[in-house]
């Protein structure tokens, strides 16, 4: 049995309100196809960041772009709260936390409803027969898939060699277009990175960073 760190969180995480969904107030279908009108109050690009984690690159990512509308899914809700925290403290209008299973993710969006995907240093799952639970196996990028629009994208990093050469073969299977890769995204000029905590955690033990924007149509 895992033991939970942070039994507190259950009750702390109602401090921030309407900014995250709980587990005690999970989304479900009566959001589909309605985020962006009856959550945010505004009609704007929707791009969702899946296993968002603590939160610094979504909330980095949503103060850039104040035009658009982000939601970051993520499973454990302890790690949850402390992007919560930091949305919060920062006051960023434009940003809504789910506690949710990037699996069953068709429950809660419309087909069409997102513009763009951010999955960044996703679980490896090293063992091949674990495969499928790799968030860029073919049958999570259909989900993906159905779920953008026209011009959709995925923006994807991983330090995970195995799992990038794994993931293009993926995307290549599934017919999408590889707009933008690196191999050691910090060994170039890109201004407009955003670090990840385990971004950070991996390129200062010497790790390479590989990186990819995938089209879906
Ligand atoms: C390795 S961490 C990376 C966190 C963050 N993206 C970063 O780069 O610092 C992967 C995160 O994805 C979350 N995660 C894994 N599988 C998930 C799923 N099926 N649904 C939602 N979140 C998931 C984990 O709980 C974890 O917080």
């Amino acid at each position: 049995m895992r033991l939970r760190k942070k039994p507190w969180v259950d009750e702390a995480i109602h401090e921030f309100g309407a900014l995250v969904l709980s587990k005690d107030n999970p989304p479900s279908e009566k959001q589909k196809g309605n985020w962006c009108r009856e959550i945010f109050g505004r009609e704007a690009e929707l791009c969702v960041e899946l296993g968002t984690g603590k939160g610094g690159f979504l909330s980095q990512l949503a103060e850039r772009c104040p035009d658009k509308n982000f939601i970051g899914i993520e499973l454990e809700q302890d790690v949850l709260y402390s992007a919560a925290k930091k949305v919060w403290e920062k006051e960023i209008g434009n940003v809504r936390l789910l506690v949710f299973d990037i699996h069953d993710i068709e429950e809660i969006f419309a087909p069409g409803e997102i513009q763009c995907f951010y999955l960044n240093f996703c679980d490896p799952w090293p063992k091949a027969r674990h495969a499928k639970r790799r968030l860029t196996h073919i049958s999570f990028l259909e989900k993906y898939r159905r779920l953008l629009g026209s011009g959709g994208k995925l923006f994807f990093k991983t330090d995970n060699r195995p799992l990038f050469d794994f993931s293009l073969e993926q995307f290549k299977e599934a017919g999408l277009i590889i707009a933008d890769i690196s191999y050691d995204l910090h060994a170039e000029v890109r201004s407009n990175n955003i670090m990840t905590e385990y971004e950070r955690k991996f390129s200062g033990v010497g790790e390479k960073i590989n990186y990819c924007e995938v089209l879906f149509s």
